[in-house]
């Protein structure tokens, strides 16, 4: 259910991120600072030569996407975690950051961060129950944002 993405998967995922963060965001962040979409295929395409994306996929569709960048000899940043509305809370991105972790340990990292935004408690608590605590809080026009890392434990 869960593979690494080719190029061939970029506009499925450009629809789950697009999609997922216009629904997740649009009411929380004030609209002069609301980009839509959030990405597009021209920068997902530059993200794919320094991100390796992992894919969810259920009855043949993308339903849920996450990256990975390595930063240095032992971090790794976790990029666009984003699950399509009607497939939440059904443990898919739980799976998909699990998955990630475990490539990350394959390829040497011991830590891997994470940028959200505060106003955004849904993922700051989905990633807080994986083990992630908050590094940093910076303040932002449209709030905080805020970084949260993860000692991997393999
Ligand atoms: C955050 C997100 C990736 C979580 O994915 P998911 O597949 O729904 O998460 P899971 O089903 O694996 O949830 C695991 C746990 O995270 C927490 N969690 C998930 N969604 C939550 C919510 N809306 N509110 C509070 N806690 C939540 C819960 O503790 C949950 O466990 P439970 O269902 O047993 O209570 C998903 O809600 C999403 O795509 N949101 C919109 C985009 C976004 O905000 N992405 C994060 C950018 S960093």
């Amino acid at each position: 259910m869960i593979r690494e993405a080719c190029r061939s998967a970029a506009e499925a995922i450009l629809l789950v991120i697009n999609t997922s963060n216009r629904e997740a965001y649009k009411e929380v962040i004030p609209k002069e600072y609301f980009r839509e979409p959030v990405l597009s295929l021209a920068e997902l395409v530059r993200d794919f030569e320094r991100m390796s994306f992992y894919v969810y996929n259920s009855e043949g569709k993308v339903v849920g996407v996450v990256a990975l960048e390595t930063e240095g000899e032992e971090r790794g940043r976790i990029h666009w975690v984003y699950i399509l509305s009607e497939y939440r809370r059904k443990g898919i991105g739980t799976a998909l950051v699990s998955y990630v972790e475990q490539e990350a340990t394959k390829i040497g990292l011991k830590r891997l961060r994470l940028l959200t935004v505060e106003q955004g408690y849904w993922a700051v608590d989905f990633h807080k129950k994986l083990g992630y605590t908050l590094t940093e809080r910076v303040a932002r026009p449209w709030g905080f944002d805020v970084f949260l890392e993860k000692e991997l434990p393999f």
